[in-house]
């Protein structure tokens, strides 16, 4: 597999979110609500950068069944969904690809009384968005390819990697 994006250059970029986050909050209590599975590891790093009175919950949506790099139609777990009334809420998912995950979650959160909610991915694919929504926060913006690593997974498999890498065509096809 092709590394994409090496570890050192993730945790640098994740740094600086954390310190745009941490400036952009000034202070205020904030409430991430992290997008299960794939945003864990960006979780984890990205908590430990920002010196805010700080919330953390978790979130079940996904539209990935198994081995497979197509997506199906969004189920979201309820028996995961935080209390975010009144709070101010930064929705974080690994990649923003059809945009389809994040705008739902997003009208999720404000159905839920969140007071305001923005997203952070920590990346982006070139090409692929159907739903217009603009990322607050975005680590890097990559090109149209299956991505593992960093929470990142094929089948459950290459989430422990710590560096993003395309995955290899003969694992898509079986081979
Ligand atoms: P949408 O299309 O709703 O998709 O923006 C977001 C979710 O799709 C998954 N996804 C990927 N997962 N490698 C992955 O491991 C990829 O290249 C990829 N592209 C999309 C991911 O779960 C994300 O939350």
């Amino acid at each position: 597999m092709d590394v994409l994006l090496s570890e050192a250059q993730i945790q640098e970029r994740v740094r600086q979110l954390g310190r745009q986050i941490e400036a952009d909050y000034l202070g205020r209590p904030l409430t991430i609500v992290a997008v299960l599975t794939g945003s864990l590891i960006l979780l984890a790093d990205l908590i430990r950068q920002i010196q805010l009175p700080l919330r953390v919950a978790l979130h079940q949506a996904s539209s990935y069944k198994g081995a497979t790099t197509t997506a199906g139609p969004l189920a979201i777990n309820e028996a995961f969904v935080p209390d975010v009334a009144g709070r101010d809420v930064l929705l974080l998912d690994d990649i923003l690809d059809t945009g389809h995950t994040l705008a739902t979650l997003v009208e999720h959160m404000a159905e839920r009384g969140a007071l305001s909610v923005k997203t952070a991915v920590l990346l982006r694919k070139i090409g692929r968005q159907v739903v217009h929504l603009e990322p607050d926060y975005c680590g890097f913006t990559i090109p149209d390819a299956f991505v593992v690593g960093y929470g990142l997974d094929f089948n459950d498999d290459f989430r422990h990697l710590p560096y993003v890498a395309v995955l290899d065509e003969d694992h898509t096809t079986g081979g």
